[in-house]
């Protein structure tokens, strides 16, 4: 598909989100609403990428960066006027021209493919795609001729009762004959309803040309869906979690409970890891095989080796790397940490800006002091070591391999190979304390 161009038009509002920030850059599972689009447009092979932008245009080209051009829409006057905006861009030869919205992060590289492959086989000048929907709501709907031809699109909002009743609806999505599009694009007018500048009428104009245009059904209407408002950008949100979880799960992932499992589109996960329910993995996160994670356990921007087990309640946050067969255990928060193979959390602590070698186990309750109020400082922990339970660690510390730190320490000071480290008050007892000095039992 190299040469075709795909036009993404995101200049439009999103009024009805209700939000300081442009509509297209929500994200649904991680990911913006335009970077979901771009990426499907992308795996479909289509490398020349013009976005019409207008409403936020700053951010939304500082959140995408250089690598796509750019037409400013402003102000916008609808879809029509989206397009003028782009066709400067437009290079000079006669391949085609796909057009999509900003906001349909469900829409599938495959689909897109499909969509051109029926153009470029029927010869159309330009192929609409449309989906059959039980409610059709504020969609354009797809009027036929008596032949059954598309003959135009009517909005739901300039359509009469019979249109509206129609349950076939324009998905938003084009694949044009650059020329003809050419040839109608700045001639179409905004004498409607909503005073626009339709791009649904610069396909009756094609028709009326005596150019060909068809329409190619999408057979999975709730690829189409867009995102309008906060309950849409959920629901959308809903459909791409449980893609990924399908996908996990046919791949060799065990999820007892899809439903509550949340793992971003840039997550890997291992053969027979075992995901447990109310389970987050997100942000660039990579988890071996045959590891156990969950239940109620989040992890973001780490990577997990083979056989760890993690939770229940753990919190694996940016920049921690575990080695294979680590366990990271209950009410556990790792930060920016490498620890290595073998090794044992199991309870109670916060390990942060560490590196801990392998064979280590850290006793319940221990935590890294690494924070003085201005600087972070780094816990170094060697092989074979043995943390007591309940340790404090004031960093920065360094422990040798094959040492002991004593139950209840306060480490400070490094602690050198195949030492016993105790740094903890002796304990005194006092005999007979009680009838003499606890009033509770003192005899008058
Ligand atoms: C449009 C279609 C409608 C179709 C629906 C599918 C027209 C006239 N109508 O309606 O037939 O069923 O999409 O979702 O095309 N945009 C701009 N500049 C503008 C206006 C819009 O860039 O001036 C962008 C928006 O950011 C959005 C896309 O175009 O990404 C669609 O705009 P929207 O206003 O949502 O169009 P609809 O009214 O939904
Ligand atoms: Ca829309």
């Amino acid at each position: 598909m190299t040469g075709i161009t795909a036009i993404v038009l995101a200049a439009g509002k999103g009024t009805r989100m209700n939000s300081c920030l442009p509509k297209v850059l929500h994200k649904a599972m991680g990911k913006t609403l335009i970077c979901h689009v771009l990426d499907a447009v992308k795996q479909a092979g289509l490398a020349n990428v013009i976005l019409v932008v207008g409403h936020g245009a700053d951010e939304v080209e500082a959140a995408l960066g250089n690598e796509y051009c750019y037409a400013i829409q402003e102000p916008q006057l609808g879809t029509g006027h989206a397009v003028q905006q782009a066709v400067p861009l437009l290079s000079d030869d006669d391949s085609a021209v796909m057009v999509l919205c900003g906001d349909t992060p469900l829409l599938t590289s495959n689909t897109i493919s499909n969509l051109y492959n029926y153009f470029k086989q029927s010869g159309a000048d330009c192929t609409v795609m449309t989906a059959l929907l039980d409610n059709p709501g504020y969609y354009g709907r797809i009027i036929r001729d008596k032949n059954g031809y598309l003959d135009r699109i009517v909005e739901a909002r300039d359509a009469n009762a019979d249109q509206l009743a129609v349950s076939e609806i324009n998905s938003g999505v084009y694949c044009f004959n650059k020329k003809a599009l050419l040839e109608v694009i700045n001639n179409i007018s905004n004498e409607n309803m909503q005073g626009e500048y339709y791009l649904t009428d610069a396909i009756s104009a094609i028709k009326q040309q005596g150019g060909l245009i068809n329409a190619f059904i999408c057979t999975d209407p709730v690829e189409i869906s867009g995102v309008n408002d906060r309950c849409q950008l959920a629901a959308a949100a809903k459909v791409l979690q449980m893609r990924i979880n399908k996908q996990l799960m046919l791949s060799g992932v065990t999820i007892n409970d899809p439903q509550s499992v949340y793992i971003e589109s840039g997550v890997t996960v291992g053969v027979d890891t075992v995901i447990e329910s109310q389970v987050y993995i997100t942000g660039e996160s990579n988890i071996g095989s045959a590891c156990t994670i969950g239940p109620m356990v989040k992890i973001s921007d780490s990577k997990v080796a083979d056989g760890c087990v993690i939770g229940p309640f753990t919190y694996l946050r940016p920049g921690t790397v575990l080695g294979r067969n680590v366990k990271a255990g209950h009410f556990v928060e790792i930060k920016k940490s490498t620890i290595g193979d073998g090794s044992k959390v199991p309870h109670l602590s916060y390990i942060g800006d560490s590196i801990i070698g392998s064979g280590v186990n850290i006793g319940c309750g221990t935590i890294t002091c690494n924070y003085d109020g201005v600087n972070k400082h780094s816990t170094e922990i060697g092989d074979d070591v043995f943390i007591g339970s309940n340790t404090n660690f004031i960093a920065p510390v360094k422990i040798g391999n094959k040492s002991t730190v004593a139950a209840g320490s306060t480490i400070t000071e490094d602690v050198p190979d195949k030492s016993l480290a105790i740094a903890r008050a002796r304990q005194k007892n006092i005999i007979g304390w009680a009838d003499t000095n606890d009033p509770r039992y003192i005899k008058k």
